[in-house]
């Protein structure tokens, strides 16, 4: 699968190490959330999604406040493009750029396949000591896993 030479590469050029908060433990866990918000809906688009967990936090650089880490990783798709480790269309990409640039913001989304973004990170915010709050999800699936899980 092309997504686990993406993963690899992001990796490799993560500066926080592997047992980061913010590293792969936590993008694997998002990418699980995000398969299981798609596979409720079949128009979320699980492509965006799943490129989404993997890259959303790959440029932080620090454990605590980094608020232009979302930026960086929307501005490094391009990148990821040229290097062969991603494929999209531009409305795919419009979406993830999108979705990567503003995940940090606290915002909900009307589209279905950013708010699935959002919800699938949101979803993990247990591990930093936050109870996620269903006001701040943006799809009905994302509030159906959250219920599910934490109530
Ligand atoms: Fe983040
Ligand atoms: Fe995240």
């Amino acid at each position: 699968m092309k997504e686990n030479k993406l993963a690899d590469h992001l990796m490799n050029h993560f500066k926080l190490g592997k047992e980061s908060l913010h590293g792969p433990g936590h993008w694997e866990k998002v990418l699980q959330n995000g398969i299981e918000i798609s596979e409720m809906n079949p128009n979320i688009d699980a492509d965006v999604v799943r490129l989404f967990s993997i890259i959303h936090d790959s440029k932080r650089e620090n454990e605590s406040i980094d608020v232009e880490h979302g930026l960086r990783a929307a501005e490094s798709i391009s990148q990821l493009e040229k290097l062969g480790l991603l494929t999209i269309t531009s409305e795919q990409k419009g979406k993830l750029y999108y979705a990567c640039q503003h995940h940090t913001n606290g915002k909900t989304s009307s589209n279905l396949t950013i708010g699935a973004c959002w919800d699938a990170d949101r979803l993990e915010l247990y591990r930093v000591g936050i109870i996620p709050n269903a006001l701040f999800f943006s799809t009905e699936e994302g509030k159906k896993i959250l219920a599910n899980r934490y109530n």
